[in-house]
């Protein structure tokens, strides 16, 4: 791939001369790895999960997105929304880096509903002619007609006492005490990757530091943290975040970031989170990063999370030479159940069943449908699938040992391979073996989720047109191969329409 200039990177979009986008779209549609069913970047680069959210009868997203090439460059918000879950829309620019204040990028930040407005918190990123970095946090928010304004004023400047690094504010409110909060990510003086807290009685302004949020028992979360959430389902929070840093144990946090969690209590005038269990990866794949819960008044019993698909530092280079990258994973729910996370598909994934190509038992060597949802029932015996494999190769292996309860994924096989130096396989170990596997592959993703919503493990893979084979051998139990429906439109939709 070329190298970019800052200048050449630091480019906001013009409005008013599309043509070199609309260029660049049409020969990335044209790409084998396009997607039907997954959020797909327009044109650019796409990063983390912005802005998720439930208003005026529609789920809307928005995404790190660079416009004119595969490269971290000046960050906008791109805006998609959705029925249910399943079925996307393009809608155009969502938020633009057009103030002072995020000069260098409309950083990420989340999405809070009240009334008929959508508040669309994120953070500014400023840098002065030296190229020094300030960190606002600013204030957007999308009226009922979906019209997004933004307030002039921040909410807050630079934070006295961290680093430059200080982003992502997860806005929530809370009855108890009648205050509007935000979690943000920080790095304190010593390098060390914080939360920090901060309140409010009121969105547009009155936002003061509250504090550091600890989190018992753990002092260590590497030398940053990105985009932290706090969220409650049920009668129990959830803290989902992105350290930099970690070192890998055994068969955990071997990607060069990770996506964690833990379930607990907030203690919220001591400023402290009571973990119950332990720290735990969100994602056992390859590429996850960035996950957010949507700001939503619908199920108090569940979250709703998406996350990017993918991680920042890696390439994806075989999208990145047709000068594009970035997906979404598929929106899940997570509910606590006996005090254990579950992560299911959004409700309506069964709409992405298309024509039947095969009822397995035993072993089978088919056609491979670039987009596919394979449902695997198993009562713990050996099974062995090869996704993407060619005549004389394997592809993207899925193998399940009953003997020592491990699933193990394998993306080192297939032609194109991307960001080895972070091994090619991972695996889980299944403490109560294997019943059913749900996989979401997608001309260049692969999302397995396990038994029922304990585990899953998401991958990016690049498969050649002669990657062409599905092959399973199994012990016992069945395998369904479906043609996956189109519910993504890869449509060029820059301007937001008029209401
Ligand atoms: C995470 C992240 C965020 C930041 C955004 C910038 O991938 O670094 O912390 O807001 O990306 O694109």
């Amino acid at each position: 791939m070329r190298e970019w200039t800052r200048e050449e990177r630091y480019v906001a979009l013009d409005m008013k001369d599309l043509g070199r986008l609309e260029e660049l779209h049409k020969q990335i549609r044209e790409s084998i790895w396009r997607c039907d069913y997954h959020v797909q970047t327009v044109t650019g680069l796409m990063g983390d999960t912005n802005g998720f959210s439930y208003f005026n009868n529609r789920w809307h997203l928005f995404y790190q997105w660079f416009p004119y090439g595969a490269v971290h460059g000046l960050k906008h918000w791109y805006h998609v929304s959705s029925p249910d879950l399943v079925t996307w829309r393009n809608e155009g620019l969502g938020i633009g880096p057009d103030e002072l204040y995020d000069d260098k990028g409309v950083f990420s930040g989340s999405g809070y509903p009240e009334g008929d407005t959508l508040y669309l918190p994120y953070t500014g990123n400023h840098r002065d002619e030296n190229w020094v970095r300030f960190p606002y946090q600013l204030l957007a928010w999308m009226d009922k007609d979906g019209k997004i304004h933004k307030q002039e004023e921040p909410l807050y400047g630079p934070i006295p006492g961290y680093t430059e690094h200080q982003r992502d504010p997860k806005m929530f409110f809370r009855e108890e005490d009648g205050y509007y909060y935000f979690l943000l990510g920080v790095q304190n003086e010593q390098k060390k990757g914080r939360f920090l807290l901060m309140r409010s009685k009121e969105i547009r302004k009155g936002w003061e530091v509250y504090g550091e949020l600890k989190v018992r028992g753990y002092d260590d979360f590497g030398f940053m943290i990105e985009c932290p959430d706090l969220e409650r389902v049920g009668d129990k929070w959830l803290l989902l975040f992105s350290p930099q840093g970690l070192e890998p144990q055994g068969d955990c946090f071997r990607n060069v970031y990770n996506n964690t969690y833990m379930i607990g209590n907030m203690d919220f005038e001591n400023l402290e989170f009571i973990p119950d269990g332990p720290f735990r990866e969100l994602d056992r794949g390859l590429d996850f990063y960035a996950a957010q819960c949507a700001g939503q008044k619908i199920w108090p019993e569940r979250a709703v999370m998406c996350a990017w698909f993918g991680v920042s530092d890696y390439s994806y280079g075989p999208t990145a030479e047709e000068d594009y990258s970035g997906l979404q994973v598929m929106p899940r729910i997570l509910t606590i159940e006996n005090g254990e996370l579950k992560q299911r598909p959004a409700d309506d994934w069964k709409k992405l069943e298309g024509e039947c190509a095969g009822e397995f038992t035993g072993s089978a060597d088919v056609e491979m449908p670039r987009g596919a949802v394979i449902e695997v029932k198993n009562y713990n015996a050996a099974v062995a699938l090869d996704l993407y494999g060619a005549e004389d190769h394997k592809g993207f292996t899925v193998t399940y040992d009953p003997e020592e309860k491990y699933l193990t994924i394998e993306r080192g096989y297939m032609e194109n391979q991307i960001n080895t130096d972070y091994g090619t396989d991972r695996r889980v170990r299944l403490e109560n073996g294997l019943q059913e596997l749900i996989i979401f592959a997608d001309h260049s993703s692969v999302e397995i989720f396990v038994n029922d919503g304990e585990y899953v493990l998401s991958s990016r893979i690049f498969p050649t047109l002669s990657e062409n084979r599905f092959r399973v051998e199994q012990a016992g139990g069945t395998t369904t191969l479906f043609k996956a429906v189109r519910t993504v439109e890869d449509d060029f939709v820059i301007c937001p329409a008029e209401q």
